[in-house]
């Protein structure tokens, strides 16, 4: 694991200062770039299927300025820090650019049983757990978000924590939203992280968004699973996502200024 003594001096820095913001004052750049850390439902052909994309690039036409989509297919927050993901990212970054982090489709289970690699310690704090796979200490969710928030605004740049897309919540023939835990630990890592760092609720805008296009519009959408979605549908995502941080509804983000003036409205 070639991030592992970095990775061990991040952890524990941030164990005792998850709450104390670190970033520098840096002056915005004229023409930022956003950068893109996520899984399959975010990344560039999504599941890789044929049939299914990512929101990614969608997003890169409501926006004003470039957008790299760094999303991997398969990732957790946990196995995209692990494999020196948002490493790489960081190293691009330069003062002023934007990074989004979206995970939590992949971070569920448990990593002291089976452990699959991607797999969060439960909890929202400083948990710890050991992987019944490679003896490794796994951290929680929160905490693997807090230390790849801290890696970019370390390099002068801004984060939006944004929560996880939905699965399809016209399933089962009517609507059933509840938001999977990793929603909630967004907002929670945001929090500690403060200044420099901002939350949109994504989640809740496509929510929004397939309660209006109701049940057979919504299931057209999903070809093939109930997590990854058509071209249409990753449109559809990149869309609210837009809208979210137009109406700021979850408040201001780093991304307001840099989106079309007058994104679609979908919800
Ligand atoms: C996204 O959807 C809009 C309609 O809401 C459409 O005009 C546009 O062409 C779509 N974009 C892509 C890249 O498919
Ligand atoms: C984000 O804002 C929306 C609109 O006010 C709200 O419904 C949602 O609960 C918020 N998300 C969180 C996680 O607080």
């Amino acid at each position: 694991m070639r991030f592992s003594s970095l990775y061990t001096v991040l952890a524990l820095g941030a164990l005792k200062a998850a709450a104390t913001p670190t970033r520098p004052e840096l002056a915005p750049r004229a023409t930022p770039t956003v950068y893109l850390c996520g899984d399959s439902t975010m990344a560039r052909n999504g599941a890789n299927d044929g049939d299914t994309d990512g929101w990614g690039q969608y997003f890169g036409t409501y926006s004003t300025v470039s957008v790299v989509n760094k999303a991997i297919g398969g990732r957790s927050a946990r196995s995209y820090w692990n494999e020196g993901r948002f490493a790489d990212v960081a190293n691009l970054v330069k003062s002023g650019d934007i990074v989004v982090i979206e995970f939590g489709h992949n971070d569920g289970g448990s990593p002291e049983s089976n452990d699959n690699g991607r797999s969060d310690c439960p909890g929202a704090g400083t948990e710890t757990c050991i992987s019944d796979a490679t003896g490794e200490t796994v951290y929680t969710f929160v905490f693997y978000v807090i230390q790849a928030a801290k890696l970019m605004t370390a390099k002068g740049a801004t984060v939006v924590l944004s929560s996880q897309t939905p699965n399809n919540l016209w399933e089962t023939g009517s609507f059933s939203s509840s938001a999977p835990r990793f929603v909630g630990y967004q907002l929670t890592a945001q929090k500690a992280l403060g200044s420099g760092v901002s939350f949109v609720d994504h989640f809740q805008a496509v929510s929004n968004a397939y309660k209006k296009l109701g049940n057979s519009g919504t299931n057209a959408l999903y070809p093939n699973d109930h997590t990854h979605t058509s071209p249409q549908g990753a449109n559809l995502s990149a869309q609210a996502f837009t809208q979210a941080i137009h109406t700021q509804m979850n408040g201001t983000t780093s991304l307001y200024n840099y989106i079309i003036s007058n994104p679609p409205t979908v919800y």
